[in-house]
């Protein structure tokens, strides 16, 4: 399985839907980071979007691949895509996360478009609905994408994909921490706070009790999503 997570837009997700969402729900696979811009730590390999030919090369050398193309890179990397022919055909789907706001709407219209136009077909090209807050009305939030994707048919736009905002990709941020590693955590927080001296301590210690609650809490809707997203169907 190669999956591509693209958007024209920045901070709708996709590192993060990257890392936490597919990276650990196909085996074997690796991420690479395709960002040139505040790259950001622990991303794996970094590689340009003008380095697409190196990219392509390796693609064809690895089974299992979540590429995430960050949004200074979306515009070279599609035009790279335009000149080899074909290339699209290395993904078996391109996952693009989207939040409600507008301008993140509008961009996700355009990167469905641009993608589509490099004959993408509807089955390949999923959005997932991303920072959709509890009390949203997600067919509302999204009501301008889903519309356009309603009339083009251009994606699949499955309103189950989709991810609540929370607090815990702020928190794992960076630090390159696995959610299912965090949950199996077995060390008793409650009787280490207790036993120690300072306030500073145990706050520390609160902090990661209330991450690996968060992490536990998060996990069920990562899978359902990844579930919704029909990956290991046929997507011919
Ligand atoms: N579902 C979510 N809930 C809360 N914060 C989120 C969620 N998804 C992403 N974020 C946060 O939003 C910011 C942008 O996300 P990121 O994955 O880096 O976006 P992108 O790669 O598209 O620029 C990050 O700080 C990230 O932790
Ligand atoms: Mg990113």
């Amino acid at each position: 399985m190669k999956i591509a997570v693209i958007n024209f837009s920045g901070n709708v997700g996709k590192s993060t839907i990257a890392r936490h969402l597919l990276l650990p729900r196909i085996e074997g696979a690796e991420l690479i980071a395709v960002e040139s811009l505040n790259a950001d730590e622990n991303q794996g390999q970094a590689l340009r979007g003008r380095q697409f030919g190196e990219l392509q090369e390796y693609l064809q050398t690895v089974d299992n691949v979540v590429v995430d193309i960050g949004a200074s890179n979306v515009e070279d990397l599609l035009g790279l895509m335009h000149r080899y022919h074909g290339s699209h055909e290395d993904f078996d789907c391109f996952v693009v996360p989207t939040v409600p706001a507008l301008k993140q709407q509008q961009d996700t219209i355009a990167t469905l478009v641009e993608l589509s136009g490099l004959g993408v077909p509807p089955s390949r090209l999923k959005l997932v609905f991303n920072m959709v807050e509890d009390d949203d009305d997600a067919a509302r939030s999204f009501s301008q994408l889903l519309t356009f994707v309603g009339q083009q048919l251009l994606a699949e736009a499955n309103l189950a994909c989709k991810l609540g905002r929370n607090e815990i990709y702020g928190r794992v941020k960076g630090s390159g921490a696995d959610l299912s590693a965090l949950i199996q955590d077995k060390t008793d927080y409650k009787a280490l706070i207790v036993k120690a001296q300072g306030t500073a301590d145990k706050l520390a210690l609160a902090q990661r009790l209330a991450t690996r609650r968060l992490a536990s809490g998060v996990i069920p809707e990562l899978d359902a999503c990844f579930a919704a997203l029909g990956l290991n169907q046929s997507m011919a």
